[in-house]
């Protein structure tokens, strides 16, 4: 392909996503059924649904849409949004509106691919912001974080945009209110924009772990956010842009005129239905990421030896060290074996022995069981191999 590099993750799921029995490595929940969807439907929306025609629909989003996607920040009104056909549409614009060749960008890595990937091939200068795991200031276990004091230190007189992605994927990563302020008192201080991917925003174990949005923190922060995570709806492709800034909305929009046009009606709808039964969506998808958490973080005790657990404060996913393989080794072996998927970390580019578990899909515990069995048997393979050399 020319320009761009080739979209490493989505290539590989695209490759395995629809043949493996146990996909034990998605950033999504099981998908919301769309039956549950319309059980949960009020009068209004059930009405809509029944006229709804399949014509073109408004660019900027459908006005009960924004208006329900409005009340999740505290300062946007509903002209501050723009809805999009999925997160990756405002992100690959937000990109091509804000960046020339050779500005700077700084990224939250490792991290989803179209976050520096699109800025490279605009001929951008980046810097891998790195999300490690991290002392608590006041507790004894890890989290993953980035070090705010690396962060100001990367920024230079060419810097034009920063990227953070909180709850982080693959990480898992979420600052806490402290860190969070103070990351956004850096961006303030300096002439940049930040980009704040917050798709998977609603997702954090704690509701006082809740940060709020940096569109309502930053005049400038242009912030995505999307049904495809936190709603359990990555059908729908039905996401959006929130910003204060009117004028790069318009842009957006603007832009939106040559890549999707407009979203699909009936996903509209079923998103407005899905926001409106909010509390339900999310008490449904967080039962699923807390079991499988208390699942990983037991699983991970277990077998300390072979792998290292730090576990995610918020979202669907962890990140996990493989202390003694390779972990594209390990997963491709493991796929042959036990027809269950792992992302192995070389697809964000990340050079060590890590791969990503996702942790909103209900088979996970058969996956785990499958992982703790292949495990075993791995290390006497080896093992075997080692002797017979
Ligand atoms: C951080 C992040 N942003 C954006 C996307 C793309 O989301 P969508 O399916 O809404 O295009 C993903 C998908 O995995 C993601 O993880």
């Amino acid at each position: 392909m020319s320009g761009i590099a080739p979209f490493a993750l989505e290539q590989y799921f695209a490759r395995h996503e629809f043949s493996t029995e146990i996909l034990m490595c998605s950033s999504d929940v099981d998908g919301l059924p769309m039956r549950q969807l319309l059980d949960w439907a009020d009068d209004e929306m059930l009405g809509l649904w029944r006229n709804q025609t399949m014509g073109y629909t408004e660019s900027t989003g459908h006005p009960l849409l924004r208006r329900e996607i409005k009340r999740l920040y505290q300062t946007l009104s509903e002209d501050d949004i723009a809805v999009t056909a999925g997160a990756e549409e405002p992100i690959y614009i937000a990109m091509r509106l804000l960046l020339q060749p050779g500005d700077h960008a700084i990224v939250t890595w490792p991290g989803y691919q179209s976050h520096y990937e699109i800025a490279r091939s605009i001929g951008c200068e980046l810097t891998l912001l790195p999300v490690r795991p991290m002392g608590h200031r006041w507790k004894s276990s890890k989290h993953w974080m980035i070090d705010v004091g690396e962060l100001r230190s990367a920024i230079r007189h060419n810097t034009k945009l920063i990227v953070t992605c909180f709850p982080h994927n693959p990480t898992g990563a979420l600052p806490t209110h402290e860190e969070w302020r103070e990351i956004a008192q850096v961006i303030a201080e300096h002439d940049v924009r930040w980009l704040s991917d917050e798709s998977f925003r609603f997702l954090e174990y704690q509701p006082s772990d809740r940060l709020p949005s940096a569109a309502d923190l930053n005049a400038k922060a242009l912030v995505i956010g999307g049904m495809a995570k936190t709603f359990a709806m990555a059908g729908a492709r039905i996401a959006w842009a929130a910003t204060h800034d009117r004028t790069l909305l318009n842009r957006l929009v603007g832009y939106k005129h040559y890549t999707t046009i407009c979203s699909s009606g009936p996903a509209e709808l079923l998103s407005i239905m899905a926001l409106r039964a909010k509390q339900k969506v999310l008490a449904r998808n967080l039962g699923i990421i807390k079991t499988n958490l208390a699942r990983a973080n037991a699983f991970f005790e277990t077998h300390e030896s072979a792998f290292g657990w730090t576990p995610p404060s918020a979202g669907t996913m962890g990140f996990v060290q493989l202390k003694r393989a390779d972990a594209d080794v390990f997963a491709e072996a493991f796929l042959k074996a036990k027809n269950a998927l792992l992302l192995p970390a070389s697809v964000f580019d990340y050079p060590y022995s890590y791969f990503r578990l996702g942790l909103g899909r209900t088979n996970l515990d058969q996956g785990l069981g499958r992982l703790g069995e292949f495990q075993a048997e791995f290390q006497i393979s080896n093992f075997k191999l080692q002797i017979d050399d």
